[in-house]
């Protein structure tokens, strides 16, 4: 599979619909993953990547397809045109991922590229294979307030049919506070990334921040990226990044995963790219007991987090 025009990515997810199911979770380490993930993990642990490439970490739904495609663009000087040249997981391929043949898996289409490299992963520090710190490549990880997390990942559960059902909303804030979904604790992703921000030169970013003012945030990834792009292509990126025109745009939307897979009648994966959407889903018995639970996960460490907007 190459990243060109002739990419067969859609085709061979429809080929393996039928085998596309809700797949159970397999402990890893602690960490409950998909099991096709669980049961390549030999092969992803041993993924080494260039010193060139970039990965970029997220707790699922913090935010990840934005940061890509903000660097894509970034990498091609702003050029619309060049980053539509695939769709988001074959521009910039999702480390851990694998599915049902012929599918292919991450590691497939990474051994396929050229470095650099634009990595995908919601890996927890601790599973991220070592060769990228040995290798010292950069990495960029995006964190989300708790609660608007949390209900992102809910419709995507909804919505995407190879992950565990989702159940009852008020079941999935329990889940949730116990690690219970796919990729494991949101409060040891983020805790876990912030203490090694320092040592592995992370660039830790916050999907609030991106929000408020996402000319600065794509200036800081351009800084820490060591690329100069004009003040006009940094506008235009922050444009063609805007939540309206991803939305629209079909090598960002997900629309290249078919509907089997990820069924967008039920959420769409652009589903409303706001900020405290939290407070429309949560009682205030459930805030309160989140609260509650959330000063003891992340009592010790003190990240920035805007969870009461
Ligand atoms: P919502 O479900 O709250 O709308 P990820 O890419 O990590 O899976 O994250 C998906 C979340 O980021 C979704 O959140 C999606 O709408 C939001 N998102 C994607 N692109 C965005 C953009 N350009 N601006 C703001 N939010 C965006």
């Amino acid at each position: 599979m190459s990243e060109g025009k002739e990419w067969s990515y859609k085709e061979a997810i429809e080929k393996a619909s039928s085998s596309i199911c809700r797949f159970p979770l397999i402990h890893v380490k602690g960490v409950p993953l998909m099991c096709h993930i669980a049961n390549n993990w030999d092969s992803i642990s041993a993924f080494v990547p260039d010193p060139a490439d970039l990965l970029i970490a997220t707790y699922p739904k913090a935010g990840t397809t934005w940061t890509q495609e903000i660097v894509d663009l970034l990498f091609h000087n702003g050029d619309a045109e060049a980053c539509k040249r695939a769709p988001t997981p074959v521009r910039s391929p999702f480390l851990e991922i694998c599915s049902p043949p012929p599918i292919p898996s991450g590691l497939d289409l990474l051994n396929k590229m050229d470095p650099p490299r634009v990595i995908k992963t919601h890996l927890p520090f601790q599973l991220v294979p070592s060769g990228f710190w040995e290798n010292k490549c950069k990495a960029i990880y995006v964190a989300r307030n708790a609660k608007d997390n949390l209900v992102s990942y809910y419709y995507f559960d909804l919505m995407n049919k190879t992950q565990p059902e989702p159940g009852p909303f008020d079941g999935y804030i329990h889940k949730f506070m116990q690690g219970e979904l796919s990729w494991g604790s949101w409060y040891d992703h983020v805790k876990g990334y912030w203490l090694e921000k320092e040592k592995n030169n992370i660039l830790y970013l916050f999907y609030e921040d991106m929000k408020e003012n996402p000319r600065r945030e794509v200036e800081r990834i351009m800084k820490y990226l060591d690329l100069t792009v004009s003040d006009e292509v940094i506008t235009k990126i922050v444009e063609l990044t805007s939540f309206k025109n991803m939305k629209e745009n079909p090598m960002a939307n997900y629309s290249c995963i078919p509907s089997p897979v990820f069924d967008q009648s039920i959420s769409p994966f652009m589903r409303k790219g706001e900020v405290g959407d939290w407070k429309n889903h949560f009682t205030p018995e459930q805030s309160k007991i989140f609260d509650e639970d959330y000063e003891k996960q992340m009592k010790g460490v003190s990240i920035p987090f805007r969870s009461l907007i």
